[in-house]
């Protein structure tokens, strides 16, 4: 229907004005007044539903996976639109200062130049970087969920680091951690990653370190835990450690517990016995054995 000034749309219900011979809905006007008291709403709901974001971008685009919100999610950080903690061009103040810490706590542990070494969920490279630098040519794979945050990180490092060290960027995959695992990697770190790891998907993340562990590999996952599994936000965690302690075990490896001073949590294979105990025992003893371990 052609819309007429003062008249009711019937099909959308709404009174139409005229801005310079078009028709114009009040609505439209209304935006930039309704936009403040959107976010308020928003707000006051995330503080009693801390998921709500996620809850409708899953109503709104069924059938498509969590880490597929996660990387949508980042987008505006990804292009330099928003300044983000460690993702994207524009990181905040600071950020790569507490990179550069974390490379050092974890070369402090033995990582040595000639090592090859796995950065589960690398993201644009904020620590990873450092490492491309430290470690001879080769020796540095990148493994994240999705393939635009990997072309990100790649495309902030200078032209003659990824020609001189080779960097290799994976999208984790079965095949890709088949691949990876065939290099035998000496290290494996997480950073910043097992907070965006929901409770239904802790079973997979232990799944997938453990193809690498098991080749031989020790990790390093940096992680925030509580006393019981607690949603901060739409993609937030801070897990409960006997939880992970029990995925870690389900899958044939032990996860000490964090030590004063130490930021993550050291992620090893268990040695046969222990695993015939563990897959033995009740869930509980998982532990203990990672005590033993
Ligand atoms: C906060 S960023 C940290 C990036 C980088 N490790 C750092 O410290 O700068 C979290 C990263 O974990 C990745 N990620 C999210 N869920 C993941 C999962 N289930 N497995 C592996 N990586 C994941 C994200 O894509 C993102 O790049």
């Amino acid at each position: 229907m052609t819309a007429e000034f003062g008249r009711i749309d019937p099909e959308t219900a709404q009174v139409y004005e005229f801005q310079g011979g078009r028709a114009v809905s009040p609505v439209a006007h209304a935006k930039p007044v309704l936009f403040p008291v959107k976010r308020a709403i928003m707000r006051a709901l995330k503080s009693q539903f801390p998921r709500i974001s996620y809850l409708i971008w899953a109503r709104r685009n069924p059938g498509r996976t969590f880490k597929e919100f996660y990387a949508e999610s980042v987008t505006a950080a990804l292009v330099g639109k928003k300044q983000h903690a460690s993702l994207g061009p524009v990181l905040k103040t600071g950020r790569n200062e507490t990179a550069l810490r974390t490379f050092n706590e974890l070369v402090a542990q033995g990582i040595s130049p000639a090592d090859t070494l796995v950065d589960y969920g690398c993201g644009t490279l904020r620590v990873g970087r450092p490492f491309i630098e430290f470690l001879e040519p080769d020796r540095y794979i990148g493994m994240d969920i999705d393939q635009r945050i990997l072309d990100v990180g790649r495309g902030n490092l200078p032209a003659e680091l990824i020609e001189s060290k080779r960097p290799l960027l994976e999208v984790i995959s079965p095949e890709s951690l088949n691949r990876v695992a065939a290099k035998r990697p000496k290290w494996i770190f997480s950073k910043g990653v097992l907070q965006h790891v929901p409770p239904d998907e802790l079973n997979e993340f232990f799944e997938n370190l453990a193809h690498l562990v098991r080749a031989g590999a020790t990790a390093f996952v940096f992680a925030r835990c509580a006393e019981e599994s607690t949603t901060l936000s739409a993609k937030t965690w801070l897990h409960d450690l006997d939880q992970l302690q029990a995925a870690a075990t389900r899958h044939g490896m032990a996860l000490d517990r964090p030590a004063k001073r130490r930021k993550f949590l050291r992620l090893q294979a268990l040695s046969a016995a222990l695993l015939t105990i563990a897959q033995l025992g009740p869930p509980d003893l998982a532990g203990i054995v990672s005590l033993l371990a």
